[in-house]
């Protein structure tokens, strides 16, 4: 002790500008002791409150990793209170896509993940609830927004929503809106451009800065839900497995928009098509902000018609993680009339029998967690693209056929 001492007061020497501490003070009164003990005192308390502070930041909204102090002093919904401040001061952030990503990816490694957290919705035992971050990207406004409020209401807890937006545009929603102050920090997007994926994984890391967020759902302005929440729930955090659309397409709209120069890092036969609108689990979501070799490869190399955000994480994720995707895409939409664009729905198309088709329409594979695997018919839980006139008849059938609403 007395060695560090002494080197702290050369050091101190060497430099008079620096204001003398407290314990020199008292070194100069000769009580050495009482100083040094001064010292280790003041050094372990400051010491403690500074790793309890961090922890505090770390533990956003988990109630297991909650320090000491923060129990003894605070009731439970105190601690929610604070919790829900620090999560608004996340979203209002203004780390650059850089800085945010290499923060998230040192948050927890890949191959740690806390999976051992999922499928727990009860908070009973006072764990940490597993939350369904809900990612919306859109160019303005949510013209579904009050279908999505009756689909979230009476579960708060168990999501989160963050929505990505043009930066021009202006936010309407009201404070008792679920969508109020969820808006990420956004940049412009242009369609067929990188700018789509960067969105997809700027949307991404702020979710990921939540460590209860669990798995990760993106949709568009157009999305709609097919089943009321626990259901969808129940179906994501019921499974190890992401639902990543991926396919080997060899006609010009998939092999054809392969280009050789990204060869040797990604070879034809590693390239994949599918939907953009994917869900997944924390553990590929990191993985996903981690790469930056892939994503160079096809920022430089796929261009329109090359669309990046139909290839790169199909692509990515089959080349390196395929074993934690079911390849195929939660997300409906309808690809049967012939055309560059899926079909678009309107007010009069909104019958139970159309979204009972929907809901029921064919038969896959379902990986729950236990390792057993259920043949079910239930292989969207979202459909794109309904117009904002779909709103109307949505609410008014949704209690009926989609068990949600008064
Ligand atoms: C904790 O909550 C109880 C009731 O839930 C309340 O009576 C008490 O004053 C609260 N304590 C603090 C420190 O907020
Ligand atoms: C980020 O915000 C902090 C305060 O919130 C401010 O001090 C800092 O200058 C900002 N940085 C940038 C790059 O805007
Ligand atoms: C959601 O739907 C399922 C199946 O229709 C039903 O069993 C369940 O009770 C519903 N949940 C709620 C909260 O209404
Ligand atoms: C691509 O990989 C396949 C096998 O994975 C191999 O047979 C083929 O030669 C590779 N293509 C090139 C251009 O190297
Ligand atoms: C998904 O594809 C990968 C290869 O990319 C494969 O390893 C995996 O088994 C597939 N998953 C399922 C559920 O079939
Ligand atoms: C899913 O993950 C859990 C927790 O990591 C693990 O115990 C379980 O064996 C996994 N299930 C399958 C089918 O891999
Ligand atoms: C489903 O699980 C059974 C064993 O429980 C296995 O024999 C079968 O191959 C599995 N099916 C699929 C599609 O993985």
């Amino acid at each position: 002790m007395g060695i560090i001492d002494h080197k702290s007061k050369k050091e101190e020497e060497q430099y008079p500008m620096i204001s003398k501490p407290l314990r020199f003070i008292l070194l100069q009164k000769g009580s050495y002791v009482l100083s040094s003990l001064f010292f280790v005192f003041g050094f372990s308390v400051g010491l403690f409150l500074c790793l309890q502070l961090k922890a505090v930041h770390m533990s956003t909204t988990t109630t297991q990793r909650q320090p000491l102090w923060s129990t003894l002093l605070f009731n439970h919904t105190t601690t929610m209170d604070i919790k829900q401040e620090l999560q608004l001061k996340t979203l209002q952030h203004n780390m650059s896509d850089q800085e945010l990503f290499t923060k998230v990816s040192s948050l927890s490694s890949p191959t740690s993940s806390s999976s051992s957290w999922l499928g727990r919705r009860h908070n009973n035992d006072g764990k940490m609830v597993v939350k369904v971050a809900f990612m919306f990207m859109t160019g303005g406004r949510l013209p579904l927004a009050g279908l999505w409020e009756k689909f979230f209401e009476g579960h708060e807890g168990f999501y989160s929503i963050y929505v990505h937006t043009n930066p021009s545009f202006q936010d309407s929603f009201p404070e008792t809106s679920i969508f109020y102050s969820r808006r990420i920090p956004s940049q412009p997007v242009y369609w067929g451009t990188s700018s789509m994926v960067d969105a997809e994984k700027r949307l991404l890391a702020n979710a990921l800065l939540d460590e209860s967020n669990q798995r990760f759902v993106l949709l568009s302005d157009s999305c709609i839900p097919l089943y009321n929440f626990t259901t969808i729930y129940d179906y994501l955090t019921g499974t190890n497995l992401s639902f990543i659309g991926s396919f080997d397409d060899p006609r010009k709209s998939g092999r054809g928009r392969y280009n050789h120069k990204m060869y040797p890092q990604i070879n034809i036969t590693h390239w994949r098509k599918g939907s953009q609108w994917f869900e997944t689990t924390r553990e590929l979501a990191l993985h996903i902000i981690a790469d930056t070799v892939y994503y160079r490869v096809f920022d430089e190399h796929c261009k329109p018609p090359c669309y990046m955000d139909e290839h790169y994480i199909p692509t990515l994720v089959h080349m390196l993680h395929g074993e934690m995707s079911a390849n195929r895409t939660l997300t409906w939409v309808d690809w049967s009339k012939a055309g560059p664009h899926p079909g678009r729905f309107i007010w009069p198309d909104i019958t139970d029998e159309f979204l009972n088709r929907i809901r029921f329409k064919e038969e896959c594979v379902y990986y729950g967690r236990g390792g057993e695997n259920v043949t079910t018919s239930k292989c969207f839980l979202f459909a794109r693209k309904f117009t904002a006139e779909t709103l109307e008849p949505l609410l008014r059938i949704s209690p009926i056929v989609l068990g949600f609403g008064p």
